[in-house]
Protein backbone atom coordinates (compact mmCIF):
# COMPACT_ATOMS: atom_id res chain seq x y z
CA UNK A 1 0.00 0.00 0.00
CA UNK A 2 1.89 3.46 -1.47
CA UNK A 3 2.30 6.06 1.29
CA UNK A 4 0.21 9.40 0.19
CA UNK A 5 2.14 12.59 1.73
CA UNK A 6 0.00 16.43 1.60
CA UNK A 7 2.26 19.38 1.10
CA UNK A 8 0.03 21.87 2.78
CA UNK A 9 0.63 25.51 4.74
CA UNK A 10 -1.82 28.25 3.67
CA UNK A 11 1.43 30.60 3.24
CA UNK A 12 2.51 31.49 -0.28
CA UNK A 13 5.82 30.79 -1.34
CA UNK A 14 7.04 28.75 1.60
CA UNK A 15 8.01 25.88 -0.47
CA UNK A 16 5.51 23.17 -0.64
CA UNK A 17 5.89 22.75 -4.75
CA UNK A 18 9.81 22.78 -4.85
CA UNK A 19 9.50 20.04 -1.72
CA UNK A 20 6.98 17.96 -3.94
CA UNK A 21 8.78 18.04 -6.97
CA UNK A 22 12.39 17.35 -5.51
CA UNK A 23 11.53 14.99 -2.87
CA UNK A 24 9.30 13.00 -5.55
CA UNK A 25 12.67 12.94 -7.65
CA UNK A 26 14.89 11.78 -4.97
CA UNK A 27 12.23 8.89 -4.05
CA UNK A 28 11.72 8.05 -7.75
CA UNK A 29 16.10 8.16 -8.10
CA UNK A 30 15.79 5.58 -5.17
CA UNK A 31 13.35 3.21 -6.82
CA UNK A 32 9.92 3.96 -5.51
CA UNK A 33 7.09 4.68 -8.03
CA UNK A 34 6.28 7.90 -7.39
CA UNK A 35 2.98 10.18 -8.25
CA UNK A 36 2.63 13.75 -8.12
CA UNK A 37 -0.85 15.14 -7.91
CA UNK A 38 -0.88 19.11 -8.33
CA UNK A 39 -3.77 20.16 -6.92
CA UNK A 40 -2.75 24.16 -7.57
CA UNK A 41 -4.81 26.24 -10.31
CA UNK A 42 -1.35 27.80 -10.57
CA UNK A 43 -0.11 24.42 -12.04
CA UNK A 44 3.58 25.28 -10.93
CA UNK A 45 4.12 21.70 -10.49
CA UNK A 46 2.67 20.65 -13.96
CA UNK A 47 4.83 23.35 -15.20
CA UNK A 48 8.12 22.53 -13.00
CA UNK A 49 8.39 19.41 -14.94
CA UNK A 50 7.84 21.33 -18.52
CA UNK A 51 4.22 20.30 -19.13
CA UNK A 52 2.18 23.40 -20.84
CA UNK A 53 -0.87 23.32 -18.71
CA UNK A 54 -2.90 24.72 -21.19
CA UNK A 55 -2.11 21.50 -23.23
CA UNK A 56 -3.40 19.26 -20.29
CA UNK A 57 -6.30 17.14 -21.35
CA UNK A 58 -7.43 16.31 -18.36
CA UNK A 59 -5.95 16.49 -14.93
CA UNK A 60 -7.02 16.88 -11.33
CA UNK A 61 -9.52 19.14 -11.91
CA UNK A 62 -11.32 15.92 -13.89
CA UNK A 63 -10.56 13.30 -11.20
CA UNK A 64 -12.28 16.24 -8.74
CA UNK A 65 -15.68 16.64 -10.21
CA UNK A 66 -15.93 14.38 -13.25
CA UNK A 67 -14.97 10.96 -11.40
CA UNK A 68 -13.61 9.75 -14.03
CA UNK A 69 -10.48 7.35 -14.05
CA UNK A 70 -7.95 9.38 -12.77
CA UNK A 71 -5.69 6.57 -14.87
CA UNK A 72 -6.59 8.45 -17.95
CA UNK A 73 -4.27 11.76 -16.93
CA UNK A 74 -1.63 10.41 -15.36
CA UNK A 75 1.55 11.81 -17.61
CA UNK A 76 4.66 9.60 -17.14
CA UNK A 77 8.36 10.68 -17.29
CA UNK A 78 10.13 7.93 -18.18
CA UNK A 79 13.11 9.87 -17.40
CA UNK A 80 12.57 10.84 -14.04
CA UNK A 81 10.52 7.94 -13.41
CA UNK A 82 8.07 10.43 -11.98
CA UNK A 83 4.30 10.19 -12.74
CA UNK A 84 2.08 13.56 -12.27
CA UNK A 85 -1.58 14.39 -12.55
CA UNK A 86 -1.64 17.80 -13.61
CA UNK A 87 -3.22 20.96 -12.89
CA UNK A 88 -5.18 22.61 -15.45
CA UNK A 89 -6.40 26.57 -16.14
CA UNK A 90 -10.04 24.69 -15.15
CA UNK A 91 -8.93 23.78 -11.80
CA UNK A 92 -9.32 27.37 -10.90
CA UNK A 93 -13.05 26.86 -11.08
CA UNK A 94 -13.21 23.60 -8.99
CA UNK A 95 -13.32 25.85 -5.25
CA UNK A 96 -16.41 26.98 -6.36
CA UNK A 97 -17.88 24.21 -8.45
CA UNK A 98 -17.32 21.99 -5.21
CA UNK A 99 -19.44 23.73 -2.96
CA UNK A 100 -22.48 21.63 -4.21
CA UNK A 101 -21.21 18.79 -4.37
CA UNK A 102 -21.80 15.35 -2.68
CA UNK A 103 -19.22 14.77 0.11
CA UNK A 104 -17.01 17.28 -1.83
CA UNK A 105 -13.48 17.02 0.92
CA UNK A 106 -13.80 13.08 -0.01
CA UNK A 107 -13.30 13.40 -3.99
CA UNK A 108 -10.11 13.17 -4.32
CA UNK A 109 -9.27 10.44 -1.52
CA UNK A 110 -12.20 8.50 -4.14
CA UNK A 111 -10.46 9.25 -7.13
CA UNK A 112 -7.15 8.30 -5.69
CA UNK A 113 -8.59 5.03 -4.35
CA UNK A 114 -8.13 2.46 -7.09
CA UNK A 115 -4.88 3.62 -7.97
CA UNK A 116 -3.13 3.79 -4.66
CA UNK A 117 -1.63 0.58 -4.82
CA UNK A 118 0.10 1.15 -7.89
CA UNK A 119 3.03 3.49 -6.18
CA UNK A 120 4.80 3.63 -3.24
CA UNK A 121 4.32 7.31 -2.86
CA UNK A 122 1.75 9.70 -4.04
CA UNK A 123 2.55 13.03 -2.91
CA UNK A 124 0.08 16.24 -3.05
CA UNK A 125 1.13 19.61 -3.64
CA UNK A 126 -1.77 21.86 -2.44
CA UNK A 127 -2.23 26.09 -3.34
CA UNK A 128 -1.80 28.64 -0.58
CA UNK A 129 -4.98 28.77 0.78
CA UNK A 130 -7.35 26.79 3.05
CA UNK A 131 -9.99 26.38 0.72
CA UNK A 132 -11.59 23.16 -0.55
CA UNK A 133 -8.57 22.24 -2.55
CA UNK A 134 -6.78 21.84 0.28
CA UNK A 135 -9.20 20.04 2.36
CA UNK A 136 -9.53 17.57 -0.19
CA UNK A 137 -5.60 17.32 0.04
CA UNK A 138 -5.96 16.99 4.17
CA UNK A 139 -8.35 14.24 3.81
CA UNK A 140 -6.43 12.47 1.22
CA UNK A 141 -3.42 12.66 3.46
CA UNK A 142 -3.42 9.18 4.46
CA UNK A 143 -0.05 8.70 5.74
CA UNK A 144 0.15 12.75 7.08
CA UNK A 145 0.53 16.11 6.18
CA UNK A 146 4.00 17.75 4.98
CA UNK A 147 4.41 21.60 6.19
CA UNK A 148 7.16 23.36 5.04
CA UNK A 149 7.79 26.03 7.18
CA UNK A 150 10.32 28.89 5.40
CA UNK A 151 12.67 30.38 7.85
CA UNK A 152 12.11 34.06 8.13
CA UNK A 153 10.51 36.49 9.98
CA UNK A 154 6.88 35.37 11.34
CA UNK A 155 7.30 31.68 10.54
CA UNK A 156 5.05 30.46 12.59
CA UNK A 157 2.79 32.80 11.84
CA UNK A 158 -0.63 31.08 10.39
CA UNK A 159 0.39 27.92 11.01
CA UNK A 160 -1.91 28.26 14.32
CA UNK A 161 -4.73 28.55 11.94
CA UNK A 162 -3.25 25.43 9.88
CA UNK A 163 -3.00 23.02 12.81
CA UNK A 164 -6.63 23.99 13.63
CA UNK A 165 -7.49 23.72 10.37
CA UNK A 166 -6.42 19.86 10.77
CA UNK A 167 -8.16 19.31 13.94
CA UNK A 168 -11.13 20.62 12.08
CA UNK A 169 -11.03 17.67 9.51
CA UNK A 170 -9.81 15.42 12.29
CA UNK A 171 -12.96 15.61 14.67
CA UNK A 172 -15.25 15.59 10.96
CA UNK A 173 -13.31 13.40 8.28
CA UNK A 174 -10.08 11.65 9.20
CA UNK A 175 -9.67 11.38 13.31
CA UNK A 176 -6.19 9.68 12.41
CA UNK A 177 -4.75 12.64 10.32
CA UNK A 178 -1.21 13.26 11.34
CA UNK A 179 1.66 15.26 10.71
CA UNK A 180 4.04 13.98 9.00
CA UNK A 181 6.25 16.45 9.33
CA UNK A 182 7.61 20.15 9.41
CA UNK A 183 10.29 20.95 6.92
CA UNK A 184 12.14 23.67 7.31
CA UNK A 185 13.10 25.80 4.01
CA UNK A 186 15.44 28.34 2.28
CA UNK A 187 17.38 28.03 5.44
CA UNK A 188 20.88 30.65 5.50
CA UNK A 189 23.14 30.03 7.94
CA UNK A 190 24.45 32.96 8.03
CA UNK A 191 21.84 34.69 9.69
CA UNK A 192 20.90 35.00 13.25
CA UNK A 193 17.01 34.70 11.90
CA UNK A 194 17.20 32.13 10.21
CA UNK A 195 18.94 30.12 13.36
CA UNK A 196 16.46 31.84 15.59
CA UNK A 197 13.74 30.36 13.55
CA UNK A 198 15.31 26.60 13.58
CA UNK A 199 15.17 26.77 17.03
CA UNK A 200 12.07 28.28 17.92
CA UNK A 201 9.67 25.94 15.02
CA UNK A 202 11.57 23.15 16.72
CA UNK A 203 10.32 24.04 20.11
CA UNK A 204 6.92 24.60 19.33
CA UNK A 205 6.66 21.21 17.03
CA UNK A 206 9.23 19.22 18.88
CA UNK A 207 9.97 16.11 17.32
CA UNK A 208 7.78 17.10 14.28
CA UNK A 209 10.21 18.62 12.79
CA UNK A 210 12.34 16.72 10.11
CA UNK A 211 16.47 16.18 10.99
CA UNK A 212 16.95 17.61 7.36
CA UNK A 213 17.01 21.63 6.98
CA UNK A 214 16.35 22.97 3.26
CA UNK A 215 19.22 25.35 2.31
CA UNK A 216 18.10 28.77 0.17
CA UNK A 217 20.05 27.92 -3.03
CA UNK A 218 19.71 29.85 -6.04
CA UNK A 219 19.60 26.29 -7.96
CA UNK A 220 16.73 25.22 -6.60
CA UNK A 221 14.89 28.46 -7.86
CA UNK A 222 16.65 28.01 -11.55
CA UNK A 223 15.91 24.14 -11.32
CA UNK A 224 11.99 25.09 -12.88
CA UNK A 225 12.61 27.30 -15.52
CA UNK A 226 14.17 24.15 -17.03
CA UNK A 227 11.59 21.92 -16.35
CA UNK A 228 13.97 19.74 -14.37
CA UNK A 229 13.63 18.97 -10.84
CA UNK A 230 17.15 19.37 -8.62
CA UNK A 231 18.57 15.91 -9.23
CA UNK A 232 19.28 16.92 -12.74
CA UNK A 233 19.48 20.30 -12.86
CA UNK A 234 22.29 21.03 -10.23
CA UNK A 235 23.00 17.23 -8.75
CA UNK A 236 26.25 18.30 -6.62
CA UNK A 237 24.53 21.11 -4.71
CA UNK A 238 23.45 21.87 -1.65
CA UNK A 239 19.76 21.75 -2.20
CA UNK A 240 20.24 18.73 -4.19
CA UNK A 241 22.21 16.93 -1.02
CA UNK A 242 18.94 18.28 1.02
CA UNK A 243 16.16 17.02 -0.75
CA UNK A 244 18.30 13.23 -1.30
CA UNK A 245 18.85 14.00 2.38
CA UNK A 246 14.82 14.07 2.87
CA UNK A 247 14.12 11.50 0.91
CA UNK A 248 16.68 9.17 2.84
CA UNK A 249 15.28 10.60 5.93
CA UNK A 250 11.23 9.64 4.71
CA UNK A 251 12.50 6.22 3.00
CA UNK A 252 14.17 5.40 6.43
CA UNK A 253 11.48 6.42 8.95
CA UNK A 254 9.30 4.27 6.53
CA UNK A 255 11.39 0.88 7.09
CA UNK A 256 13.44 1.16 3.73
CA UNK A 257 16.76 0.27 3.84
CA UNK A 258 18.13 3.20 1.76
CA UNK A 259 20.68 1.79 -0.82
CA UNK A 260 24.07 2.66 -0.14
CA UNK A 261 24.61 2.84 -4.00
CA UNK A 262 22.32 5.17 -6.46
CA UNK A 263 19.97 3.29 -8.34
N1 LIG B 1 15.36 26.36 -0.78
C1 LIG B 1 15.13 27.32 -1.68
N2 LIG B 1 16.09 28.21 -2.02
C2 LIG B 1 15.85 29.19 -2.91
N3 LIG B 1 14.69 29.37 -3.52
C3 LIG B 1 13.68 28.53 -3.24
C4 LIG B 1 13.85 27.46 -2.31
N4 LIG B 1 12.68 26.78 -2.21
C5 LIG B 1 11.83 27.41 -3.05
N5 LIG B 1 12.42 28.45 -3.67
C6 LIG B 1 11.80 29.38 -4.62
O1 LIG B 1 10.86 30.14 -3.89
C7 LIG B 1 9.67 30.31 -4.63
C8 LIG B 1 8.51 29.67 -3.87
O2 LIG B 1 8.72 28.28 -3.77
P1 LIG B 1 7.54 27.26 -4.05
O3 LIG B 1 6.85 27.58 -5.35
O4 LIG B 1 8.07 25.90 -3.89
O5 LIG B 1 6.58 27.61 -2.86
P2 LIG B 1 5.06 27.21 -2.68
O6 LIG B 1 4.82 27.11 -1.22
O7 LIG B 1 4.73 26.04 -3.50
O8 LIG B 1 4.33 28.51 -3.28
P3 LIG B 1 2.75 28.66 -3.55
O9 LIG B 1 2.17 28.84 -2.20
O10 LIG B 1 2.63 29.85 -4.42
O11 LIG B 1 2.30 27.39 -4.20
C9 LIG B 1 9.92 29.67 -5.98
O12 LIG B 1 10.35 30.65 -6.86
C10 LIG B 1 11.04 28.67 -5.71
O13 LIG B 1 11.82 28.43 -6.84
MG1 LIG C 1 3.20 25.80 -4.93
Amino acid sequence: MGFVYTFANQKGGVGKTTTAINLGAYLAYYGQRVLLVDLDPQANATSCLKIDKKTVRGGTYEALLESSSVNTYILHNPRLKLSVLPSSSALAGAEVELVNELARENRLTKALEPIVDRYDYILIDCPPSLGLLTLNGLVAAKNGVIIPVQCEYLALEGLGQLTQTLDRVREALVPQLAIRGVLLTMFDGRTNLSNDVVKEVRQYFQNLVFDTVIPRSIRLAEAPSYGQPISIYAPNSTGAEAYEALAKEILAGNGVVVPALKV
